[in-house]
């Protein structure tokens, strides 16, 4: 008995470890020097990125050095676990995947789908997802968000005026992307909004960062999540379960905000409405027939604020506060920068007419972006069928990452590309063989950022604030900035800048 047992694990033994080969050895005899394996047994990419981040700081670098040494790299192998994990670096190849995007479907690798996301815009599929997209979509046209440029505004000044210390610039920065999302679902009743005892913002963001932290930290937590899905919330560790009450508890909290408005509207015969996203839903929501199949439910609407509250702040958190880094580091480009807030908004406020004209501004946030993009790599794909996307085999069930982020450092694309040189973005034409899915910071495709002209509105009102108002200078304490990974694999430079008054 004891022998057969013995084969039996053995033989899962040696499938664990053999799966990903196989795929490497094939990819490797058709592609040859096109194709790059690091396989590490058992623990896989996230020992890599381990590795990559003890070695240099910077959780991605293992991949850019593999694309620097070996620029005719299409592909790299790596294993996540037993499975095999394909990073598509060439755009002719990746390209096809954003266009033909029902062809794979999100595959959530941090398990934060499970957890928080589950029926929001980031991860829904098929008709659920069209009709939420044309539900939303509308009113992040740079059209419909010209509306919001004063509120915007409004945030920024209150946040930079009550800013407590000019450190931790993320943390603090996303204080000010956070209220910007509640404001816009919300409107003006979520002013002083607090769950669990704190500003709601603070509460949700560090729900998110406790559960990435977690899951990072503890590799039972890791493994247990990974191997049972959604099912591990049924055998909660008790840290688990602390993070799993607080967020029982927000949701709560939104429900009945939810349904105050809705008593609100019904009481109102004539209500107005602020246009906020709230507003959007409800208005579908009430009239919508209880009977029919795709009809909107209270916990969707709760799910889509939680979603567009976590796809939006940490990474235009993330833009600003790489930003300032790249200022302080390169303060010959501050003066100008302030040079152009000054002549376009003087000591006013930016508006829907001016804002347009911060033409420096917006080269430099797009420069920081290529190098240090707030979203290294989309969210994983699996392919929902066997797959032919030119000359590559993909079978299905394989997890693809899309590398467009490598493409932004290829001296096949850019003069000198790890050059900081915002002034690129003024040229004619900045990328030399242009494809259309080089720079692709937002992704692109018909699953594209649905918040992506809020993100730069908001990146250029913040940014303009505070180079009005501060010299931004390196944290003498940190001396080099490490790049540790997030849920969105989001660079976040870790308070390596300091705020100093003018
Ligand atoms: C600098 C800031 C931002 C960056 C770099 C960014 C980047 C991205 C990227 C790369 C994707 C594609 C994800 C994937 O395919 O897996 C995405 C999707 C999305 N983003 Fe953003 N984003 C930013 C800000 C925002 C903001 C402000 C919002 C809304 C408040 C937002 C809401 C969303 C949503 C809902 C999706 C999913 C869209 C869909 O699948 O239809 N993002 N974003």
């Amino acid at each position: 008995m004891l022998n057969w047992i013995l084969l039996l694990i053995s033989v899962v033994a040696v499938y664990l470890l053999v799966n990903p080969l196989v795929t490497m050895m094939k990819l490797k005899m058709q592609f040859g020097n096109a194709v790059y394996c690091k396989y590490f047994p058992i623990f896989g990419i996230i020992q890599v990125y381990r590795k990559s981040f003890k070695l240099t700081g910077n959780v991605h670098q293992w991949i850019m050095d593999i694309v620097a040494k070996h620029p005719e790299v299409k592909f790299v192998v790596a294993n996540s676990i037993n499975k095999p994990v394909i990073f598509i670096i060439d755009p002719e190849y990746y390209k096809q995947i954003y266009l033909d995007h029902h062809l794979v479907t999100k595959h959530d690798q941090s398990g934060i789908k499970d957890f928080l996301l589950s029926g929001g815009l980031l991860f829904t599929e098929g008709p659920k997802w069209k009709q939420q997209r044309n539900l939303v979509g509308d009113h992040f046209l740079f059209q419909k968000l010209k509306a919001r440029i004063p509120m915007i505004n409004q945030v920024v000044k209150e946040k930079i005026n009550g800013m407590p210390v000019a450190e931790k610039m993320f943390e603090f920065i996303c204080t000010i992307t956070g209220e910007v999302v509640i404001r816009s679902f919300f409107g003006v009743e979520a002013e002083g909004w607090k769950i669990n005892g704190k500003e709601a913002q603070i509460e949700l963001g560090s729900i998110f960062a406790a559960f990435i932290k977690l899951r990072v930290t503890n590799f039972f937590v890791y493994f247990k999540q990974k191997i049972l899905g959604v099912k591990s919330w049924q055998y909660c560790t008790k840290k688990e379960k602390e993070i799993m009450d607080r967020v029982t508890k927000i949701k709560q909290d939104i429900r009945e905000v939810i349904f105050k408005r809705r008593d609100k509207i019904k009481q109102q015969g004539n209500y107005q409405g602020s246009g906020d996203f709230l507003d959007v839903y409800l208005k579908i929501f009430m009239e919508q027939n209880v009977y029919s199949s795709d009809r909107i439910e209270t916990d969707e609407i709760v799910s889509q604020f939680i979603t567009l509250f976590l796809a939006g702040t940490d990474t235009t958190g993330a833009l600003v506060a790489n930003s300032l880094l790249f200022i302080s580091e390169n303060k010959q480009y501050l003066q100008e920068l302030r040079n152009e807030v000054n002549n376009v908004i003087g000591n006013g406020e930016i508006t829907p007419e001016n804002i347009n004209q911060l033409v420096f501004v917006e080269s430099f946030l797009k420069e920081v972006m290529r190098l240090k993009p707030s979203v290294v790599y989309p969210i994983a794909r699996k392919a929902k069928q066997n797959l032919q996307i030119k000359d590559l085999h993909i079978k299905e069930g394989t997890i693809l990452l899309l590398g467009n982020f490598l493409a932004n450092l290829n001296s096949q694309n850019y003069d000198n590309p790890l050059e900081f040189n915002p002034r690129r973005w003024l040229q004619q034409q900045p990328i030399k063989q242009d494809n259309g899915f080089i720079n692709i910071p937002f992704a692109a495709g018909g699953r594209n950022c649905i918040g992506q002209h809020m993100a730069m509105i908001e990146a250029r009102i913040i940014l303009a604030y505070l180079i009005r108002n501060y010299d931004i200078v390196r944290n003498p304490q940190v001396p080099k900035v490490q790049w540790p990974s997030r849920g969105t694999q989001t660079y976040i430079p870790d308070n390596a800048v300091h705020l100093v008054k003018i």
